[in-house]
């Protein structure tokens, strides 16, 4: 009987610290209910110190999680510890997971607090902790650069106080696998009371090396849960990416002698959830989850897969969640027709009322497209939650042209706070155009970031899928908009980022 590999996934808390990759508590409600349904162990909701919309969110997924154990992100304090407890207190099984760091660096520099001190704190809080929560888990975090002798000293005093899990951070992606393996497998050997805690790891892939280390602490290190997200999402360049640790451990079984309990047929459409949340586009050669992971290209390899498959394929497309675009609904289907395979996919609105936006929703693409795909709907269901943002703006109307021998042009209707109001504009292209006169209205000062455009589906008459990222101030926001114009598809993108920067959702990322 081969060991099991924990799955312990983050992409509510730590991919949500990438920039503009905050989400709504419907947002990460449906995410949720994804994760469980691919059998995720644990489910990382949040940081419920960050902010009473974080707070809400975590207690949202406790109350309503019925097989994950939910975690939640404290600082190593009485107060977020508190705050932890009470947002996940309703979940059938949940765990608080502390932190402080422990490499000199950061003790010094950024905390301004002496190693002993660190020490004590993490003891104390660990003690607070588990007065109150059924599970803890430990992080020492900037753990891979921390010095062994005080780590191990740290480490047995929280296995001591009641920590049982015990997971350590290469929290700047600094480490390399084979030395990343048998730090861990050292501190397991030294601490002496380690065989109380499972050994966890949570690697950040600035060098592309966070899967490798994470494999390699398992391996060498002993580790038996792995923290990671999905599409990798993360700070700066990711985290570990829960596909590609999937299966690694499930195709290179002879190697690792390992299993997990996901359910790797919801692995493409859980990446395709989250990509569509955040606005986060996969790279088409990402792994497992790209467009490309199994396009063959080359003459050879197609032809050495039509005769056999296994000549350049080790995992198979409909193992992980690929499907053929299968075209579910139509302009006749009506109300139960929709709703019997929203429930298929797992999709829960939350009231009959988001039901009948959704179904309007539904008619108006049914109109303008003949074949509805299980992607359009998702993208459906995306654009509504992107509501509870609030709209402040909206699009009620537009028109554009463009052509060879023209400037293009835009005008537009918007609704702001119900109150109609039209703009126009000229640009160097549509969708410049669009842009300049959402803002002639708006002027909201914002720095565009980010402009990207992806098809929904295969065809020409897919819808496009439209990511904005906008940034002011300091803060920065993804407004995702589709559409079978591209155009229109542009301008809701832009005006859903101008409305998440209009909900001033303000939050404290844990780790600054
Ligand atoms: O990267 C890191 O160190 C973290 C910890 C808080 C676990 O995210
Ligand atoms: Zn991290």
């Amino acid at each position: 009987m081969s060991d099991k590999l924990i799955i312990f996934d983050t992409t509510m808390r730590d991919g949500e610290q990438s920039p503009g990759a905050s989400m709504t508590r419907e947002e990460k409600l449906r995410i949720a209910r994804q994760l469980e349904r691919m059998r995720v162990d644990v489910i990382e909701a949040g940081f419920p110190a960050a902010s009473n919309g974080d707070f809400e969110a975590v207690r949202a997924i406790a109350n309503s999680a019925r097989e994950s154990t939910i975690a939640g992100l404290c600082r190593a304090n009485d107060r977020d510890i508190s705050r932890g407890i009470e947002a996940l207190k309703g979940a059938r099984s949940w765990r608080i997971h502390t932190f402080i760091a422990t490499s000199a660096l950061h003790m010094e520099k950024k905390l301004r607090m002496k190693p002993e001190d660190v020490l004590e704190q993490a003891r104390l809080a660990v003690r607070f902790a588990r007065k109150g929560a059924p599970e803890v888990e430990f992080s020492p975090e900037d753990g891979s650069r921390s010095d062994p002798d005080f780590l191990c000293r740290v480490i047995e005093a929280v296995i001591a106080e009641g920590a049982c899990t015990i997971n350590i951070p290469d929290t700047v992606g600094y480490a390399v696998p084979q030395q990343f393996g048998e730090f861990v497998r050292t501190l397991r050997e030294r601490v002496p009371n380690s065989d109380k805690a499972i050994w966890s790891v949570h690697c950040h892939n600035d060098l592309g090396m966070a899967v490798a280390n994470s494999l390699s602490a398992v391996v060498i290190g002993g580790a038996r849960q792995i923290e990671c997200t999905v599409n990798g999402l993360g700070e700066r360049a990711g985290n570990t990416s829960l596909e590609e640790i999937v299966m690694a451990v499930r195709t290179r079984a002879d190697f690792f002698n390992l299993h997990t309990d996901i359910d790797a047929t919801h692995i493409v459409p859980t990446s395709r959830m989250v990509s569509q949340i955040t606005g986060f586009v996969v790279q088409p050669n990402k792994a497992v989850v790209g467009a490309n992971a199994f396009a063959h290209a080359s003459g050879i390899h197609q032809d050495g897969v039509l005769k056999s498959r296994d000549t350049y394929e080790i995992m198979r497309a409909e193992d992980v969640g690929w499907t053929a675009n299968k075209i579910v609904l139509g302009k006749l289907s009506g109300r139960n027709a929709l709703k019997q395979r929203l429930k298929e996919l797992g999709i829960e609105l939350e009231s009959e009322d988001a039901f009948n936006k959704a179904f309007l929703r539904f008619k108006e693409l049914a109109d303008k497209k003949s074949e509805i795909f299980d992607e359009d709907l998702h993208s459906l269901v995306s654009e509504d939650t992107v509501m509870s943002y609030g709209e402040n703006w909206r699009l009620l109307r537009m028109s554009q042209s463009s052509g060879t021998d023209q400037r293009p042009q835009a005008k537009l209707v918007l609704s702001e706070a119900g109150v109609e109001r039209q703009a126009e504009s000229n640009g160097d292209g549509p969708v410049d155009a669009v842009f300049k006169a959402i803002e002639s209205l708006a002027g909201s000062g914002a720095d565009l970031l980010l402009y990207s455009v992806n098809a929904v589906t295969q065809g020409t008459e897919s819808q496009g899928e439209v990511t904005v990222r906008l940034s002011r101030a300091g803060r920065i926001v993804n407004g995702v908009g589709a559409d079978t114009d591209i155009v229109v598809a542009s301008a809701k993108a832009y005006l859903s980022a101008l409305n998440k920067l209009h909900s001033k959702i303000e939050r404290i990322n844990p780790q600054v």
